[in-house]
């Protein structure tokens, strides 16, 4: 019985690797790939002045070959190998900007991006692993 289970898992697990097509570092942007500006986010007042947006983020795939596509792509094997941006309708869409009361809102565009890279640079850091940046204008560059 449990061999026969065994064995069906597996099917169902190369079918399920077939289905997906799968994305290699060759269908990744080059290094000099800079992440998208967000049009209409919204910007925190510094005092009674405007708020700032910050510089952009240049994210270099190929220094990021240890992380699986899905890992941060992560609707990619629901959505059959398809990318989206992570700023879609429905997914991080929020355009408020970041202060106490939405801090953890993982629908703001600032928390999705900081929880995931900065965590994951802290975190490797940590186990004093090679590792990305976690100040701000080590991110913000361009
Ligand atoms: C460490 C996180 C991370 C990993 C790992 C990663 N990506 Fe990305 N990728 C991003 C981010 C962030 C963007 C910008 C998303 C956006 O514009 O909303 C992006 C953008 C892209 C885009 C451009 C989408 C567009 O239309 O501008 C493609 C294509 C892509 N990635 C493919 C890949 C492939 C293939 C892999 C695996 C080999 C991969 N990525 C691994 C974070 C990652
Ligand atoms: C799961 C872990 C992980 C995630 C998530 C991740 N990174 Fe990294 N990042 C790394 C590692 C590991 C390195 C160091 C690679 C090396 O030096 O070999 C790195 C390096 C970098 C570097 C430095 C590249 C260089 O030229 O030295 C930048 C910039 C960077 N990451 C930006 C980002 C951004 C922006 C995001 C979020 C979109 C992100 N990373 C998400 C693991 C991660
Ligand atoms: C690991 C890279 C990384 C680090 C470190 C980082 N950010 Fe970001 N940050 C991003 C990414 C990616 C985005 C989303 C893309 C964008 O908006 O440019 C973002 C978005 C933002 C936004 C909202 C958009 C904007 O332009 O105003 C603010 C504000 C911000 N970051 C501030 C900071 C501050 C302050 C620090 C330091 C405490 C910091 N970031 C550190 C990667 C980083």
């Amino acid at each position: 019985m449990k061999k026969k289970l065994l064995i069906s898992l597996i099917c169902a697990a190369f079918l399920s690797l077939a289905a997906v097509p799968m994305l290699s570092a060759a269908d990744a942007p080059g290094d000099d790939y800079v992440i998208p500006k967000v049009e209409g986010l919204k910007l925190k007042p510094k005092g009674d002045q405007p708020g700032k947006l910050q510089k952009q983020v240049l994210f270099p795939h190929s220094k990021h070959a240890s992380v699986e596509c899905a890992h941060c792509h992560h609707t990619m094997e629901a959505d059959g190998g398809a990318i989206k941006h992570c700023t879609e309708a429905g997914c991080h869409d929020s355009l408020e900007f970041r202060d106490k009361a939405n801090a953890k809102d993982i629908t703001l565009v600032e928390v999705a991006y900081h929880k995931q890279c900065i965590d994951c640079h802290k975190d490797l850091k940590k186990e004093q692993k090679p590792t990305g940046p976690t100040a701000c204008g080590k991110c913000h560059v361009k």
